[in-house]
């Protein structure tokens, strides 16, 4: 029987808020994109689940089609959550998702009021749970009006099948459009999730400055950009890594050898500054005061553990930052 570690929120300023919101969210976020599914080892997930939690990680990410198979991240979630995490669901911060493709049929993708709701009912029945804490719209639908998709997140704030209503990769004209409509709808927006790391920079572009005007919180995922910014490909490909695997979203064309030459540059800085590469890299995408947290992925306690010691790395100095513009330039 699990007991959490009782210093878990010992370390200071590990838990934030989130934009003007009362919600907080740790530093570090554990995703379950990948590592959690049906075709992954139970007892490995459920070791980097609960050392995160013990780390005083309490936003557990995840979204209706994460596994593989689809749904089954969910599934894996609602284990942890009857047979360890039960007494410390007040604590705990699950986030889900709807907007990729789940279910055959024109409801079964994108952001018709239809698939969301009943998407949500699905996640809910995987997860054991009868609400998530925060339900995001995966990704704007450009046929759907965005009143209908607003509509739909603030209907499952209403019913109380979920507690905050958050969007994920729309862009910065559109986030303000969704947060003036849920503003208006009476259930804030509270939280954007957008692709952000040091090989993906578009949302310094003025995404990063709507988050702000419009006081959310930001969850930037894939700050590792899936594992290339860490030392995990400089070998090499290994078969138990995300662009190993048959169903990984990284692909080995991915792993080339102009991002390789970059990661061995920047991780001669993390050398000086005293830590693995995962760790700068997660560092330096908190280091923007507009993000709140960092949502990772990780196969191992002990990659989990390097990601959540970001949290706590020595700030930049301007000549690091100007050496790491330098290598991504
Ligand atoms: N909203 C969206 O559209 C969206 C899209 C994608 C992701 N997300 C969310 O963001 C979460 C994180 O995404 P991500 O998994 O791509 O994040 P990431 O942190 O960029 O990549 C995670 C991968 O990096 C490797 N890694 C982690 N720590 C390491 C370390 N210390 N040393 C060496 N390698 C290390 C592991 O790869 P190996 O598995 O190969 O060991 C791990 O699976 C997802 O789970 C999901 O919740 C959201």
């Amino acid at each position: 029987m699990y007991t959490a570690n009782p210093n878990r929120y010992t370390p200071a300023n590990f838990q934030v808020r989130c934009g003007k919101s009362g919600l907080h969210l740790p530093k570090i976020a554990l995703g379950l994109w990948h590592n959690f599914g049906s075709v992954d080892d139970y007892q490995n997930a459920r070791a980097i689940a609960l050392r995160a939690f013990d780390l005083g990680v309490t936003h557990f990410d995840l979204a209706n089609n994460y596994g593989p198979v689809p749904g089954s991240a969910e599934e894996t979630m609602g284990r942890f959550l009857r047979e360890d995490l039960k007494a410390y669901r007040d604590e705990l911060i699950i986030s889900t998702k709807a907007g990729y493709t789940m279910w055959p049929g024109p409801h079964g993708d994108f952001g018709s009021r239809k698939y969301l709701l009943a998407s949500l009912d699905q996640s809910l029945r995987r997860l054991g749970l009868p609400y998530v804490d925060i339900f995001y719209s995966h990704r704007r639908d450009p046929n759907t009006p965005m009143e209908e998709t607003m509509g739909a997140l603030a209907h499952a704030v209403k019913s109380g099948k979920a507690l905050y209503a958050a969007i994920s990769n729309y862009n910065a004209a559109d986030t303000a459009r969704a947060c003036a409509l849920l503003r208006d709808l009476g259930t804030p927006c509270v939280v954007h999730q957008p692709k952000y790391s040091m090989f993906e920079r578009t949302p310094e572009a003025g995404l990063l400055d709507t988050v702000q005007k419009e006081g959310l919180g930001c969850a930037v995922f894939s700050p590792l950009a899936q594992g290339l910014l860490t030392n995990r490909y400089l070998q090499g490909i290994p078969a138990d890594a995300r662009a190993g695997k048959v169903h990984g979203f990284l692909r080995p064309e991915q792993v080339s050898e102009d991002k390789l030459t970059k990661v061995r540059a920047l991780g001669k800085i993390a050398e000086q500054r005293g830590e693995p590469l995962a760790s700068m890299a997660i560092a330096w995408v908190l280091r923007d005061p507009r993000v709140t947290s960092a949502i990772i992925g990780a196969s191992k306690v002990s990659q989990l553990e390097q990601c959540v010691a970001a949290a706590f790395s020595a700030p930049f100095t301007a000549t690091e930052l100007q050496a790491i513009d330098t290598i991504l330039a």
